[in-house]
């Protein structure tokens, strides 16, 4: 994972606990609101909401969304409030429930009507002085020469704006309340592959252009940094992979990509398997005793126990236990993510950096985190020192394994700081990034039967009963095409952030240096002309005997991994990871949405994360016995001329080869 979302949207809310979700959104807060007033009025009184109309307007203000759409429901709510006990407390969810959905689904079609009208257009190419020049036209030689002026000024005019990027203006509050990729695509539909989106005094290049993307991440990528994200991320990650400027990129990425060897991932296939049977316990304690599970948050365990293991050898064990480092794992994701959505730096404000105690949270995480680093940092230069092993090309510690060991062990010389910042970044590029990858994956699963039964075929045929091995990688083909057609619905992230250091020139526009661009994978990812059948879950739109997809196949179309020199240096880790974790389950559970569970929305962080996390329920499967394909031998005869004939009965072909083996012509 790298890049962060726009901080453009939301204000960010309380915060909800361990790990699910990592903020309360607009909508969910406008919610609590809601709760709140309904508390306050609470029982035994029927309830009045009218009376508290005052405060409703204050969240539904975001909202764009005209206030007697909401009264509308609340005066169906007040009746539907008036009984009592429990009965009551569930129609009050309920009906928060159905607030949500109705202000949601009225946002989009609002602000998909807006777009549609021309409401954020500036530009435009078509003549506005046309009718004035026709009247002119009648008023003789006076007026046609008025007339005349006036077309030429114009067309002029239309010249210089062609060059310029087609650019959408509007009230940042359009586009709050819902993830914020999603108005992006709208928005792309009408103004194509690069505009300008601007609010107020900030304007953003957004880019939905494969060839436009190539350019940024990949032919003139060194014309590009990553802008806010770096400047986001700096209290969490420093000068860490992701965020890191040339210069200090191009020597760290060359300490770091050779850690991730192929002897490495394939002993990490092994960590993958451990860690999600651990998974699958808890699972078949659910299905035992017919409990739903929250596999969101359950995931992100997942991947957070195998992140630590794998870069720093770390058991965090949050699958198992809750203990104060992992907390403070999630503080820091969490604010990163809130971050990353804010519309004011407020940590940059000197009052609210020391005194809130939000602030003060996320100060003493950062330092247990950072103490806990430096310890096993010192642990591993320990073992280093005393172990008398060669370092070579896929040099790696059977005791420990990790990427922290490879690169001491390489006596990379670095700061404790770099270091520190390098272990941050790949803990946080890889653990939300997978958590993302197999709560979409599932919940994709649980709605498509026909690809989860060919699934369990092909897992049932691979791997029976046994562990993944990395051999097995290459054989879970179809496994592989629904993490790559998940990774296209649902890119982790959704949106990669640049910012131009230099003048250049996309297309037939120029741009300007100090620009910050989004690259909307989203929208590549789903745009109807790059894609047939764009929002259908389709794994076959791959064969399996096909290349797998990457940037380079789909000519940067698909960017599940980004592109170019920033490309991730995890990818191949997080495929197997993700292969391992849906093989294991796959193998041993059926699955569906939890009835009566929330639906499930999107939500931006970092990643895309569900509204009120995903809900299922696990049962045991039923197997059927494994017939194992048998290699079809062919039928071969020896003819005269020391030719050979082969004959295979089930299809009826037939082969002719000479002596030298070389197919030949009957
Ligand atoms: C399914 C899981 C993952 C996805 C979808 C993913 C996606 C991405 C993407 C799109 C980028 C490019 C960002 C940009 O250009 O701005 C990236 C970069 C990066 N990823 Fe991943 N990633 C995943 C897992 C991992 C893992 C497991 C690790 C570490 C073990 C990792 C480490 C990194 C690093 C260090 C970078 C920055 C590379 C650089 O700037 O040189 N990622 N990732």
């Amino acid at each position: 994972m790298a890049s962060l979302q726009a901080p453009c949207c939301y204000s960010s809310g309380s915060q909800t606990s361990l790990p699910a979700r990592f903020n309360i959104r607009q909508d969910s807060f406008s919610a609590s609101c809601l709760r709140a007033i309904v508390d306050i009025r609470s029982t035994p009184q029927p309830l009045s909401i009218s009376g508290g109309s005052s405060l409703i307007p204050s969240f539904l203000q975001c909202s764009s969304f005209s206030t007697s759409n909401s009264l509308d429901f609340c005066s169906s709510f007040t009746v539907n409030a008036s009984s009592s006990g429990e009965d009551l407390s569930e129609k009050i969810d309920s009906g928060v429930e159905r607030l949500q959905q109705i202000i949601a689904s009225r946002k989009e079609e609002d602000l998909r009507e807006r777009i549609l009208s021309g409401e954020f257009s500036v530009s435009s190419s078509r003549s506005r002085t046309k009718k004035i020049r026709k009247v002119l036209m009648k008023w003789g030689t006076f007026g046609r020469s008025l007339a005349f002026f006036l077309a030429r000024y114009e067309r002029n005019y239309l010249v210089q704006q062609a060059k310029k990027v087609p650019e959408a203006r509007g009230d940042v509050r359009a586009i709050t309340g819902q993830p914020f990729f999603i108005p992006l695509y709208d928005l792309y539909l009408t103004y194509g592959g690069i505009f300008r989106l601007t609010f107020g005094p900030k304007s953003f290049l957004i880019v939905s252009d494969p060839a436009i993307a190539k350019h940024l991440l990949k032919d003139n990528s060194k014309a590009y940094s990553k802008g806010i994200l770096a400047e986001i991320l700096d209290f969490v990650m420093g000068k860490g992979l992701i965020p890191a400027d040339e210069e200090v990129w191009r020597v760290r990425r060359r300490a770091i990509v050779p850690a991730l060897h192929r002897k490495y991932v394939a002993e990490m296939v092994g960590l993958f398997g451990r860690a999600a049977e651990n998974l699958c316990q808890k699972l078949e304690l659910a299905a035992n005793n017919g409990e739903d599970v929250e596999m969101e948050s359950l995931f992100s365990r997942l991947t957070l126990d195998i992140i630590g293991k794998a870069v720093f050898n770390y058991d965090f064990n949050s699958l198992t236990r809750d203990t104060g480092i992992v907390e403070a794992v999630y503080t820091l994701l969490r604010e990163a993510e809130d971050r990353s959505i804010a519309i004011i730096p407020y940590w940059d404000i000197p009052i609210i950096k020391d005194l809130s105690p939000r602030q003060q949270k996320v100060a003493a995480a950062l330092k247990l985190v950072n103490d806990n680093l430096n310890d096993l940092i010192s642990i591993c230069k320990r073992m280093v020192e005393e172990e008398n092993v060669k370092f070579d090309e896929e040099y790696m510690n059977d005791k420990d394994p990790s990427i922290l060991h490879f690169l001491l062990a390489s006596g990379d010389d670095v700061s404790s700081k770099q270091l520190r910042d390098d272990l941050m970044t790949l803990l946080i590029a890889g653990h939300e990034t997978s958590a993302a990858v197999l709560t979409w994956a599932f919940y994709l699963l649980a709605q498509n039967p026909d690809v989860l039964a060919k699934l369990q075929h092909e897992v049932d045929l691979v791997l029976g009963d046994r562990m993944p091995t990395m051999e097995d990688m290459k054989k879970l083909k179809y496994t592989t095409r629904v993490i790559n057609e998940t990774l296209r619905l649902y890119p982790q992230p959704p949106v990669l952030i640049r910012r131009s250091m230099e003048d250049d020139v996309l297309g037939k526009y120029n741009i300007s240096k100090g620009e910050d661009f989004f690259i909307s994978v989203w929208n590549l990812h789903r745009s109807p002309t790059l894609w047939e059948d764009a929002d259908v879950f389709k794994p076959e739109r791959w064969p399996v005997d096909g290349p797998d997809p990457t940037e380079v196949t789909e000519n940067f179309r698909y960017l599940p991994f980004g592109g170019g020199p920033r490309k991730c240096v995890g990818d191949m880790f997080a495929t197997f990871e993700n292969i391992t974790a849906v093989a294991m389950i796959v193998r041993r559970f059926d699955f569906e949405l939890a009835l009566g569970a929330p639906p499930v929305g999107m939500t931006t962080g970092a990643t895309i994360h569900t509204t009120a996390g995903l809900h299922m329920t696990f049962t045991h499967r039923h197997r059927f016995p494994i017939i194992p394909v048998v290699e079809e031998s062919a039928v071969t005869t020896i003819n005269e001329n020391g030719s050979v004939t082969s004959y295979r009965p089930s299809n009826g072909s037939t082969k002719i080869s000479n002596r030298e083996g070389q197919e030949v012509k009957k």
